[in-house]
C-alpha cells in the first residue's frame, strides 16, 4: 500500500477519516449525486428544454462523459488522499508534471461555493414548503395561488434569507462533524429515507397520475427540439446530477479505502443517480400531466405545480409533506458534500481545525447566498453576463465551471496520470480498463470540446 510520492505517508494523510467500507462510500456518494439536481432541476430541465431530446442526450452524456469522469475524479482523490487542491498537486509532482495542476482543485472549490450559494437558497424554498405542506396550507390551492405563493416566498428576501441560513447551519454541522461521524452517520440514516418516500410518490403517480403520458414525454424520441444549447444543458446537467467536475468526488474518494474497486462502485452511483432522476421525472410529470398543468414552467416547476397536486388530492397533506421532506434529505447530503473539498482544503492547508474551517468556508457561502436570496427581490435589477445572479450562477457553475474540470480531469487521468496507477485504483478487468482508458483519453475530452465549440458556433453567428 504505498502512498504516492515514493512510499512515504505524511501524517496528515495517516489521520484522515475514512468510510467505513464500500457501502459507506456508495451512500455517501449517491447521497451527494442524488439531490436538487434530481428532483428539482432535473424535471425543470426537461420540461424547458422539450422533453425526450433532452433526456436523450442527458443519457449519452451520462454514459460518454459522466461516467468516465466520474471514475477518473475517485481515482484520483483516492491515489492521493489529499483534498483536491492538494491533491492535483501531488500527483502532478509523482508524474513530473506542471504543479500548475493545482488550480483544477482550486477552481473546483470556487465552483463549489457559488454551487451551494445558490443551491442553499434553493433547499431554503424546499424548507419554506415543508413547513406550509405540513400545516396543511396547500389545501384545494388553485393554480393561481399557487403561483402567487411561490412568487410571495421570492419577494420576500428576509424570509429566503432565513431559510438559507437554517440550511447553511445544518450543513455545516454535519461537515464539521467530520467523515464518520457526520458524513457517513448523516447519508446511512437519510438515504434509506429518500428511497422509500420516491416508492411512495411513484405509487401515487401511477394511480393517480398520468404516467403514460410522462413516459412518452421523456422518452419518445423527438430530435426536432435539438438545439447546442439544449445539448449543452444537458451536458450541463449530467455533470451537475453526478457531482462531478468540481473535487467533490475527488473528495470523498480520499477516504475510500485502497482495497475498494473504483470502477464497480462508480457505476453503482452513476446508476442509482440517473434511476432516481428518471424515477423522480416520471413522478413529477406524471403529477403535472394528470392534472392539467403545464411542463415548462422553468426552476418553479416543482414549486408551481406540485402543491396543487397535493392540495387537491386524498391524503395530501402526508403526501405532500413527505415529498418536501425527502427533496431537504435529498439537498441536505449533496450539500454537504458541495462544501466537503472547501473545507478539507481549509483544513489540511491552514492552522484551522475542521470545525474552524467550516465555520469560514460555510460563512462566506452563507454570505454570498444572502446577495442570491436578496437578487430575487431588493437586488432584482442586478444583472450578471445579462442574467439575474440566480440564473448566471446556475449557468456559469453547471454549463461551463463544471465540464471545463471535468475536461482537466480526463486529461489528468488519460494522459498525465501513469497507465499503471491508474489500473492499480480502478480494479477492473483487462478489457474495462482499456475501454476506460481510451475513453478518458479521446472520447470524453472530444465531446466536451465538440459540444463548447457548438455554441460558440451558434453564438457568434
Ligand atoms: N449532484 C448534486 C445534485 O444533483 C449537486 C452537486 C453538484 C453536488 C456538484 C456536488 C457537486 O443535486
Amino acid at each position: 500500500m504505498s502512498a504516492p510520492g515514493g512510499g512515504r505517508v505524511d501524517p496528515d494523510v495517516r489521520s484522515r477519516g475514512h468510510w467505513s467500507g464500500r457501502l459507506g462510500f456508495v451512500l455517501a456518494a449517491s447521497g451527494s449525486a442524488i439531490g436538487l439536481g434530481n428532483i428539482w432541476k432535473f424535471p425543470y430541465m426537461t420540461g424547458e428544454n422539450g422533453g425526450s431530446a433532452f433526456v436523450l442526450v442527458y443519457l449519452a452524456c451520462i454514459a460518454v462523459v459522466g461516467l468516465p469522469v466520474m471514475m477518473a475524479e475517485i481515482l484520483l482523490g483516492r491515489r492521493a488522499q489529499r483534498n483536491p487542491a492538494r491533491a492535483m498537486a501531488t500527483l502532478a509532482h509523482e508524474a513530473r508534471a506542471s504543479k500548475h495542476w493545482r488550480l483544477v482543485g482550486i477552481a473546483g472549490i470556487v465552483a463549489g461555493a457559488i454551487i451551494l450559494s445558490y443551491y442553499s437558497v434553493v433547499a431554503g424554498w424546499m424548507l419554506d414548503y415543508l413547513v406550509r405542506a405540513s400545516t396543511g396550507s396547500f389545501g384545494n390551492i388553485g393554480a393561481q395561488d399557487a403561483t402567487r405563493a411561490f412568487d410571495g416566498l421570492l419577494a420576500d428576501g428576509l424570509r429566503l434569507s432565513l431559510w438559507h441560513t437554517l440550511f447553511m447551519l445544518m450543513t455545516m454541522v454535519v461537515v464539521a462533524r467530520g467523515v464518520h461521524r457526520g458524513l457517513e452517520a448523516a447519508n446511512r440514516a437519510l438515504m434509506p429515507a429518500l428511497v422509500a418516500i420516491l416508492v411512495l410518490l411513484l405509487g401515487y403517480g401511477v394511480v393517480e397520475g398520468d404516467m403514460a403520458r410522462a413516459v412518452s414525454f421523456m422518452f419518445d424520441a423527438d430530435f426536432s427540439k435539438l438545439t447546442p444549447g439544449v445539448i449543452l444543458a444537458a451536458m450541463g446537467q449530467a455533470f451537475f446530477t453526478l457531482s462531478i467536475g468540481m473535487g467533490a468526488m475527488m473528495a470523498y474518494g480520499s477516504y475510500l479505502r485502497r482495497d475498494v474497486s473504483i470502477a464497480q462502485t462508480a457505476c453503482y452511483v452513476a446508476a442509482a443517480d440517473t434511476a432516481f432522476a428518471i424515477l423522480a421525472g416520471l413522478a413529477v410529470f406524471a403529477i403535472v400531466f394528470g392534472h392539467g398543468m403545464a411542463s415548462a414552467a422553468g426552476p418553479g416547476l416543482v414549486m408551481h405545480t406540485l402543491p396543487i397536486a397535493f392540495g387537491n388530492m386524498p391524503g395530501g397533506t402526508v403526501i405532500g409533506f413527505l415529498f418536501f421532506v425527502l427533496i431537504v434529505f435529498a439537498a441536505w447530503t449533496s450539500a454537504i458534500s458541495i462544501a466537503e473539498p472547501g473545507v478539507s482544503w481549509c483544513a489540511e492547508q491552514t492552522r484551522l481545525t475542521r470545525a474552524q474551517a467550516s465555520v469560514v468556508i460555510g460563512g462566506i457561502i452563507w454570505l454570498v447566498g444572502i446577495a442570491v436570496a436578496l437578487s430575487f427581490n431588493a437586488w432584482k435589477d442586478f444583472r450578471l453576463f445579462g442574467l439575474g445572479l440566480f440564473d448566471a450562477f446556475d449557468y456559469l457553475a453547471s454549463n461551463v465551471m463544471l465540464p471545463l474540470g471535468g475536461l482537466m480531469i480526463v486529461a489528468f487521468a488519460g494522459w498525465v496520470l501513469s497507465s499503471a496507477h491508474a489500473r492499480e485504483e480502478l480494479r477492473c478487468g483487462d478489457r474495462l480498463f482499456a475501454l476506460w482508458r481510451s475513453t478518458v483519453r479521446y472520447v470524453s475530452p472530444v465531446v466536451i470540446v465538440l459540444i463548447f465549440l457548438s455554441l460558440t458556433g451558434v453564438m457568434s453567428t
